[in-house]
């Protein structure tokens, strides 16, 4: 008998009815609903999407961490032994540029691979880039005041972040835009349901790019620069410890993981902080730093709602729930990081409390490789931004997305 038919939870089926991923109102605030779905339980079998849906903070926390569970299982069990359906073909190329992403691995690749890039994103490799952050926020600030209202998304964040991350790897900024429609395109399967017509565009957009990273891996090799990418085609020429299918993939994720997150959060908390001026106030004022903000961006309105796990050996349980190989979880870390079993009043946006054990970089072997880089960029952005524009305020109301585990901001639209 499967694990789920022993489930004895007290999150009712109207509760988990209104855990509507898809519905609008649920987008724009999902917290009331989360919130609901916490307080009554730690887990969940939630049937349209056959996983166990995860809500709180310590649950969630362990399950980053344990090695019972992966990303993904196609290292372990066929498809069919897990009674899982093959992938569809049509959506081939998408699988194939998610293949050697570090998301999609367990070791000894994901050991191996994980490596060969972790040195450049410790803390010390970053602040290499701190000139390079402020000069691209300076510039692009100066350009936003001068137009005296901006799209803090479109004109600030977007072409500062996709910058920084270029700079990194050493891609052409001058392909900004595709860069973006491509990763926007996507984000989107990484919702719960996604629309066949979005599957085939982020399909499309998964083969473009990996054509592009071929032509900029062909590139390094003409002309090596020793930037990232360059330095991962020089490991490939030395021998057998990266393939070229390998450096595509990753460049990849880097490159969609370098900013689709990092602005998420900048928007996300921007519009916390408009909505709050007495915590714009601290920031003005000085009384909190930017670096102290960042943490309580993130908690309070999660760029990222959700990750999922496999479950891979035998004798997992969470909360009590006994869970059978094969089993997916899904961790909800917007709820997670609203637990107020972890945070003290846990609604509330108070950009000092300084706390960094939410759950918003993960945890385990796949935490965030980028969180140094994401820390400091948006400790940079958010400095410039307060100190050029004291007096900013919403312009507009705005609206997320109509999506919920990539949450962030259509646009911000503000006047200096
Ligand atoms: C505020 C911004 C960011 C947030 C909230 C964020 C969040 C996360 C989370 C939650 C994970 C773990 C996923 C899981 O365990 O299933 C992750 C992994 C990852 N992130 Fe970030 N991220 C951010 C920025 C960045 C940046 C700037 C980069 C730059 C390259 C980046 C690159 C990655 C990569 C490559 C992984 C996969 C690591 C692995 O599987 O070993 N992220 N991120």
């Amino acid at each position: 008998m499967r694990a789920r038919d022993h489930a004895a939870v007290s999150i009712t089926p109207d509760l988990l009815a209104r855990f509507d991923t898809t519905d609008p109102a649920f987008q724009q605030d999902p917290y009331p609903v989360l919130g609901a779905l916490r307080e009554a339980g730690p887990i969940a079998w939630y049937e349209p999407s056959r996983q166990w849906l995860v809500t709180r903070h310590a649950d969630v926390h362990a399950a980053l961490r344990d090695r019972r569970m992966g990303r993904s299982f196609t290292h372990r069990y066929t498809a069919a032994e897990l009674g899982r359906p093959e992938p569809d073909p049509r959506w081939a190329d998408f699988h194939d540029h998610e293949r050697w992403s570090l998301l999609s691995l367990e070791p000894p690749d994901h050991t191996r691979i994980r490596s060969l890039i972790a040195r450049a994103f410790t803390p010390g490799s970053i602040t290499a880039l701190r000139p390079v952050m402020e000069a691209v926020a300076a510039e692009r600030l100066a350009a936003c005041r001068a137009a005296g209202s901006f799209d803090l998304i479109a004109d600030y964040a977007q072409p500062y972040s996709v910058a920084v991350i270029c700079a990194l790897l050493g891609v052409p900024t001058a392909d900004t835009q595709r860069l973006l429609d491509w990763s926007h395109a996507i984000v989107r399967m990484y919702e719960l349901f996604t629309p066949d017509a979005q599957r085939a565009a982020a399909t499309r957009a998964a083969r473009e790019f990996m054509a592009y990273t071929r032509g900029l891996i062909a590139d390094k090799r003409r002309a090596p620069d020793g930037l990232l990418v360059s330095r991962l085609v020089q490991v490939e020429e030395e021998g057998a410890r990266l393939t070229e299918d390998e450096i595509v993939c990753t460049v990849i994720v880097l490159l969609n993981a370098g900013h689709e997150a990092t602005v998420n959060t900048m928007g996300n908390g921007t519009r916390g902080l408009l909505h709050h001026p007495d915590q714009w106030a601290r920031l003005v004022t000085g009384e909190v730093r930017a670096s102290t903000a960042v943490e309580e961006m993130i908690r309070w309105d999660a760029p990222l709602q959700i990750f999922e796990r496999w479950v891979l050996d035998e004798g997992v349980e969470i909360a009590g729930q006994a869970l059978a190989v094969g089993d997916e979880i899904a961790m909800l870390f917007g709820s997670a990081n609203r637990d107020p079993r972890r945070f003290a009043d846990p609604d509330r946006f108070d950009i000092g409390r300084g706390d960094a054990t939410h759950v918003g970089f993960g945890g385990g072997i796949h935490f965030c490789v980028g969180a140094p880089l994401a820390r400091l960029e948006i400790e940079v952005a958010l400095g410039t931004l307060v100190a050029g524009c004291p007096d900013l305020a919403l312009a507009a109301e705005p609206r997320f997305h109509d999506a919920f585990a990539i949450h962030g901001l259509r646009e911000l639209r503000v006047r200096t």
